[in-house]
């Protein structure tokens, strides 16, 4: 069985950049890797988010809920689970933390039951060790400012993901969300400072991966 490995937090707080950068590690260490996100990490799940993250449909909390969850059991099924039988190291850029911060925290609907069905659509498959990446929002947005520049030509006429252009007393929540998620779930969760530089982010990432012991030490 391979590794499973889930990386969250607020928009901007650096996910996408560690996924890279630990894939990169993984690779130079000769472990096959599976790299994916979510939402959209199959072909169903890609229509699943437009409707979730596109401009065309204003989504109810609770629709918004069991889109991100239907998103996830078929990903489970057509790529985690696959990945982890065959001995790759699966990385995900956002999982089930993130349902629970948004549509929990963020949205207000009981984390009892977002649970509960995780439970049930998990089964055996919970990730052996999930990163939150905590940052200030302000930090995060900032970055997020400077992405969308470096990006301009690409993104240009397309629609704000709604999440990111909420208020800055939302995206406090999440925060505030994950960061009592990494206290409940101590043994599954990393709580990292993503307010450091990427290079020193990701040796915080490697060093408790290290110390998980999850891959073999250089002697
Ligand atoms: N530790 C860091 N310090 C400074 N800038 C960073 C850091 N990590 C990432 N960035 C930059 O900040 C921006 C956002 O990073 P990234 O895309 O990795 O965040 P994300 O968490 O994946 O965001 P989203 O939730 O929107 O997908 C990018 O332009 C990236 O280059
Ligand atoms: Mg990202």
């Amino acid at each position: 069985m391979g590794i499973f490995i889930t990386f969250e937090g607020i928009d901007g707080c650096g996910k996408s950049t560690q996924v890279k950068l630990l894939d990169h590690a993984l690779k130079e260490k000769k472990i096959e890797t599976c790299v994916t996100m979510e939402p959209g990490g199959t072909e169903a799940g890609k229509i699943i988010r437009n409707i979730l993250l596109g401009s065309e449909f204003s989504v109810d909390r609770y629709a918004q809920l069991f889109l991100f969850v239907a998103d996830r059991a078929q990903h489970l099924e057509e790529v985690i689970r696959p990945a982890l039988m065959s001995g790759k190291w699966v990385l995900c850029d956002r999982f089930v933390e993130s349902t629970v911060a948004y549509q929990g925290y963020g949205l207000g609907l009981n984390k009892n039951f977002i649970n509960l069905l995780h439970k049930e659509i998990l089964g055996d498959t919970w990730p052996d060790l999930t990163f939150v990446l905590d940052c200030p929002v302000s930090v995060a947005r900032l970055r997020l400012k400077t992405r969308r520049g470096e990006t301009a030509e690409l993104t240009s006429g397309k629609g704000d993901d709604p999440y990111e252009t909420a208020s800055l007393e939302f995206q406090e929540r999440l925060r505030q969300g994950y960061l009592d998620l990494a206290r409940k779930y101590p043994k599954r969760i990393a709580l990292i400072d993503g307010s450091e530089d990427p290079k020193q982010v990701h040796l915080s990432i490697i060093k408790i991966i290290e110390k998980k012991k999850l891959w073999p030490s250089e002697t």
